[in-house]
């Protein structure tokens, strides 16, 4: 079974616990978008692991992990990121796969992304990790990818730099190589978990673009990304947090504003430890929004939702959610492609009353409080989509699950 975990905001939304959840029961795991701009958080026991390019599931000791096409790969991360693997008592060896059609990131696009943004009128706000540079080298088909390397082909386009740098990790990488989509083909009808990076929002397509990251980070990219078809793609699941974030710049209709929400910003951002596993950047905090969310369920044809940091929620008296924007007097209740709409749109809130406890024990849905239920119920009538995954902690076993993942429909 092919099953995909994809974000439904604006990255952030808790999706390397999900796949790590997840993970126990697949065969293999593949990120199909971005690159070392996302960060992706586990926490095992005492040990937390931060990943930004290996996909979540290598911290199980037999998975096999792959690298999908739709990735663009900045080889020094990468083994920088094998080595804290290594040094942590984790083999990787012979688990980490590389597709040959996958893009490489080269040492100067870093700093190229980061100027780029800088020179703009109006930034992004980027992670500086050479993605957009990648990415539009890879649409301009000026892009290298991971097989021209091993086959010195088009080298000599490449200055002495860019050919030491890869030199380096030319030999390391030879045995990680493969033809993943035949790999995956070849492994029909095992249990395969598709890794999403960034989110709906940050979606090249989908998201609210030019405040978007590069790659395809909707349920699409899955099948684009990895090399097997959208019919293959068994079971959409969308990640989302009881509330919102971003990072960076961009529209964000539920933002707190000191003058309307006091300090909820900065307590969410205390509570929730919102700040950036890339760039240690604090993030932007705001009300759950269900007009955005339920963009995200028709986009991605999300079949279930996947509810994580509810227990961010634990001390408040009442919570609020977004259910229409007011646009100078009108009410916008489907998700806007206008940047200017979506900039000064003011959210229209519904309260709901908090349950004042904590939730982190509970171990079924039943045994969440009544008041956790009905925000729960609101959002699944709203959304039309049921939330069966509910995260209460940061831990494996923090987790409530109401329907097997892994069961086609
Ligand atoms: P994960 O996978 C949150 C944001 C950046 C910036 C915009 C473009 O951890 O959810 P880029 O460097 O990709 O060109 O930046 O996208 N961004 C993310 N925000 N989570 C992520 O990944 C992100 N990856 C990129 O902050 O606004
Ligand atoms: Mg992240």
């Amino acid at each position: 079974m092919n099953l995909v975990v994809i974000g439904a905001q604006w990255g952030d939304e808790g999706k390397g616990k999900i796949v790590d959840y997840f993970a126990e029961e697949s065969d293999f795991i593949v990120r199909f978008s971005g690159g070392a701009n996302a960060g992706h958080t586990i926490v095992i026991g005492e040990e937390t692991y931060k990943l930004h390019l290996v996909p979540s599931g290598i911290i199980y000791p037999e998975k096999k992990v792959i690298l999908g096409n739709g990735m663009v790969i900045d080889l020094e991360a990468l083994f920088a990121e094998l080595k804290m693997l290594s040094d942590r008592g984790i083999k990787w060896q012979g688990r980490v796969l590389i597709s040959e059609r996958a893009h490489l990131v080269l040492p100067g696009f870093k700093k190229l992304d980061m100027e780029t943004d800088k020179k703009r009128k109006h930034p992004i706000g980027t992670t500086g990790r050479g993605i957009g540079t990648t990415y539009s080298l890879k649409v301009s088909r000026d892009s290298l990818r991971v097989i021209d390397i091993l086959d010195s082909y088009r080298l000599d386009e490449l200055n002495n730099e860019d050919l030491e740098f890869l030199d380096r990790y030319t030999d390391a990488i030879k045995g990680m190589v493969i033809d993943a989509s035949r790999l995956l083909f070849e492994n029909s009808g095992k249990n395969v978990l598709f890794e999403g990076a960034q989110g709906t929002l940050l979606d090249i397509d989908h998201g609210t673009y030019p405040y978007v990251s590069s790659g395809l980070s909707s349920a699409s990219g899955a099948s684009q990304g990895s090399g097997i078809g959208p019919g293959a793609l068994d079971r959409i699941i969308g990640v989302f947090k009881a509330y919102s974030t971003r990072v960076g710049n961009g529209p964000f209709p539920t933002e707190f504003k000191e003058e309307r929400d006091g300090d909820l910003g900065n307590t969410i951002r205390e509570i929730g430890r919102e700040y950036g596993v890339t760039t240690g950047r604090p993030r932007r905090c705001g009300y759950l929004d269900l007009v955005a969310l339920r963009y995200a369920c028709r986009t991605n044809s999300i079949d279930s939702l996947a509810l994580t940091h509810l227990d961010v929620y634990d001390s408040f008296d009442e919570i609020k959610v977004c259910t229409e924007y007011n646009y100078q007097g009108s009410i916008i209740t489907d998700f806007p492609a206008s940047n200017v709409i979506l900039e000064n749109a003011r959210p229209v809130l519904k309260t709901f009353k908090g349950w004042k406890k904590s939730i982190t024990e509970c171990s079924s849905y039943d045994e969440l409080p009544e008041q956790a239920k009905e925000y729960i119920n609101f959002i699944e009538d709203y959304v039309q989509t049921p939330v069966d995954i509910i995260s209460i902690g940061y831990r494996r076993k923090e987790t409530i699950t109401r329907r097997d993942p892994w069961i086609k429909s």
